[in-house]
């Protein structure tokens, strides 16, 4: 047992920092078990809530990788498979991509997992600030429409965005309580990253959002 999570362990740093040199190099990564106690009271980390612009290049734990998804989406409820942030009629509709200097991969709340998209790095096409290529990790939130069984088409985007609205206060909060640099952006070029990231025409991409530790 100790031994499958060193060696998951080590696939995870590899996927959060180094660059793969193809499309083969991305395995599916299984995350090391979220630590779910612990961290600022909610009051302390609603003080310290902010946006940030200023990223040290520096990539996250798997450890600190985990515990983010599962604050942002993770399922808090396993019996319900509820998360950790409502969703409209809880259609679950987004799906969080985690995007580093390796490539893009979406997490697997399920099975605590990430399972691989696309390999090489694509941070630059995160935003259009300078500021998103230094960021070790961006999260994107991409909305599936199918999932939204029941809507009319007129209200599907807006209900994407408030449910992700609610996911990335979740990243915030953590961010606060953990001392990590977070920012949000709509200012994406929502088209070239949908490209890239290899999404099919029905998904609606949301917000990005990065995450690392603050530039000393
Ligand atoms: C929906 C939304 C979109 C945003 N888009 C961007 C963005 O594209 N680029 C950026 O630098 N900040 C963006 N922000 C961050 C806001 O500028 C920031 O929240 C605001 O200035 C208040 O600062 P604070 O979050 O530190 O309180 C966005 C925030 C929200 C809620």
């Amino acid at each position: 047992m100790k031994k499958l999570l060193a060696a998951g362990i080590a696939v995870v740093a590899l996927a959060c920092g180094a660059a793969p040199a193809g499309a083969d190099a991305l395995k599916p990564v299984q995350l090391p078990a979220p630590r779910t106690d612990g961290g600022k009271p909610l009051m302390q980390a609603l003080k310290l809530r902010a946006t940030s612009r200023a990223f040290a290049p520096d990539p996250l734990p798997p450890q600190t990788v985990a515990d983010l998804l599962w604050a942002a989406w993770g399922i808090n409820r396993p019996g319900e498979g509820k998360r950790t942030a409502p969703s409209a009629r809880n259609w679950q509709e987004i799906d969080l991509l985690l995007v580093d200097a390796g490539g893009a991969w979406r997490y697997d709340a399920a099975a605590n997992s990430l399972a691989p998209l696309v390999s090489g790095d694509l941070r630059h096409l995160t935003g259009g600030q300078d500021f998103v290529k230094d960021a070790p990790l961006t999260l994107v939130f991409v909305a599936d429409p199918a999932r939204m069984k029941g809507s009319e088409a007129a209200s599907r985007e807006a209900y994407a965005y408030a449910d992700a609205a609610f996911i990335s206060q979740n990243v915030y909060l953590y961010c606060a309580s953990e001392g990590l640099a977070t920012g949000v952006r709509a200012m994406v070029d929502r088209p070239a990253l949908a490209k890239a990231l290899g999404l099919g025409a029905d998904r609606i991409v949301v917000f990005a959002q990065s995450v690392g530790y603050p530039r000393r």
